[in-house]
């Protein structure tokens, strides 16, 4: 998982025996797509006879005209994308939508020969790679995430799925890529509060695996937020090397070790739940107070001193990231916690830090102290308490 600096690509390999694949970070090169996405299918035995493709992306992208390189590069190794546009947006993430998808391969005859492109953000890549992990019992996929979230998070690891007009992400898959492509230069034009949530996830690889890495971040958040490209690329490979290793040792969320990459999310969750989908939290402010409150419950059972919960509220803070959410209902946000599918045995069960790089998932916080994290970042001035 040790990622290899040959320039001007950068590359990360998930270890999962026969579904190994490779993470490709690079900076504005798609007309290399073609070559890596050949080479990648040329692992697989459904990829090596690939002749055409489904390249799905959004209409703000398509807007952007970013298919454009991706689709010839694809047509200079000899396959054939039919390009598919969805509405952007968490809507899009339905089997209404996956429906769709699989209307458009069965009018192009396709096969289990023929890949799926997920070109976008999270949602993208959950909805086409449903529409692979299923059509014809599996297509081949590679990914193309064009948002720091989904850069840094969702094209890898294989989970994908839609949601249930009642509960997001209930139906779904683990369907493990050929591939990943991380083209840093698609992030150009990506929404400043989209790069700011994509960082949330960025800081809690930090809390819950590297400490070197957390200080890094801490070093380098002027140049984050600026978008240095250099920045941006450590930020990035990092954290995919991270959730490599993660992934390569708990694949189907089966050992606990995969849970980690919850931590800040079951009262991030709660959060969001309570705020309101698309409300005034999208799900990386979400997760940055969520990561906050969850530090608190660590520093109350003795396990953190304050210091660690500082330097993260202060990181989150010149991330522009927010470090409370005040307003939000104590109650309400209680029973979300109790309602999210992560509990067990009717315990909340938390991911929190033993120290900045070290975390544990335990049922040990008592519903008092969860009140009381509550408390602390619903009330706008605590948050550094
Ligand atoms: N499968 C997983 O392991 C996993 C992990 C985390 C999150 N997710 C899912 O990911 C989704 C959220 O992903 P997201 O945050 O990327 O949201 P998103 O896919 O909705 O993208 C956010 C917005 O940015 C736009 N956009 C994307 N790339 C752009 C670019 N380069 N330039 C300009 N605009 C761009 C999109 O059109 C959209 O409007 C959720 O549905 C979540 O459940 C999945
Ligand atoms: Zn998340």
């Amino acid at each position: 998982m040790e990622a290899t600096a040959t320039e001007p690509e950068c590359r990360v390999k998930v270890e999962l025996g026969p579904r190994s694949y490779e993470i490709v970070v690079t900076r504005a090169r798609s007309e290399l797509f073609g070559a890596f996405a050949r080479a990648a299918l040329a692992r697989t035995w459904s990829g090596s006879a690939c002749t055409q493709a489904l390249l799905v992306t959004d209409q703000h992208l398509a807007k952007l005209s970013l298919p454009e390189p991706f689709e010839r590069s694809l047509r200079s190794v000899g396959i054939d994308p039919a390009l598919v546009v969805v509405a952007p947006g968490e809507a899009a993430k339905s089997l209404l939508q996956a429906s769709r998808l699989f209307d458009e391969l069965v009018a192009r005859n396709a096969d289990r020969h023929t890949l799926v492109v997920a070109l976008g953000g999270g949602v993208i890549g959950d909805l086409a790679g449903f529409a692979a992990a299923t059509f014809a019992r599996g297509l081949p996929l590679i990914m193309v995430p064009t948002t720091l979230l989904a850069q840094v998070d969702s094209s890898v690891g294989g989970k994908v799925g839609v949601n249930h007009p009642r509960v997001k992400n209930l139906i779904g898959a683990f369907h493990q890529p050929a591939g990943v492509w991380i083209d840093l230069g698609t992030l150009d034009s990506l929404p400043d509060r989209e790069l700011r949530c994509g960082l949330a996830e960025v800081v809690k690889y930090g809390v819950i695996l590297d400490s070197t890495f957390f200080a890094t971040l801490e070093r380098s958040s002027g140049d984050l937020l600026a978008r240095d490209k250099a920045a941006l690329e450590r930020a990035v490979l990092r954290s995919v090397e991270l959730k490599a290793q993660v992934v390569g040792q708990d694949e189907r969320e089966e050992t606990g070790r995969r849970a980690i990459l919850n931590f800040g999310h079951t009262i991030g969750h709660a959060i969001e739940a309570v705020a309101g989908y698309g409300g005034a939290f999208e799900h990386g402010e979400a997760v940055a107070v969520g990561m906050v409150a969850e530090s608190h419950l660590a520093q109350r059972l003795g396990w953190i001193e304050t210091e660690v919960v500082d330097r993260l509220v202060r990181l989150l803070e010149r991330l522009g990231l927010p470090s409370n959410a005040p307003g939000l209902d104590h109650g309400e946000l209680l029973a979300a916690i109790h309602r999210d599918k992560k509990n067990q045995r009717g315990r909340v069960r938390f991911v929190l830090p033993h120290s900045l790089g070290s975390v544990e998932l335990t049922d040990l916080p008592q519903e008092q102290d969860i009140r009381a994290v509550l408390s602390i970042v619903t009330t706008t001035s605590a948050s550094r308490s």
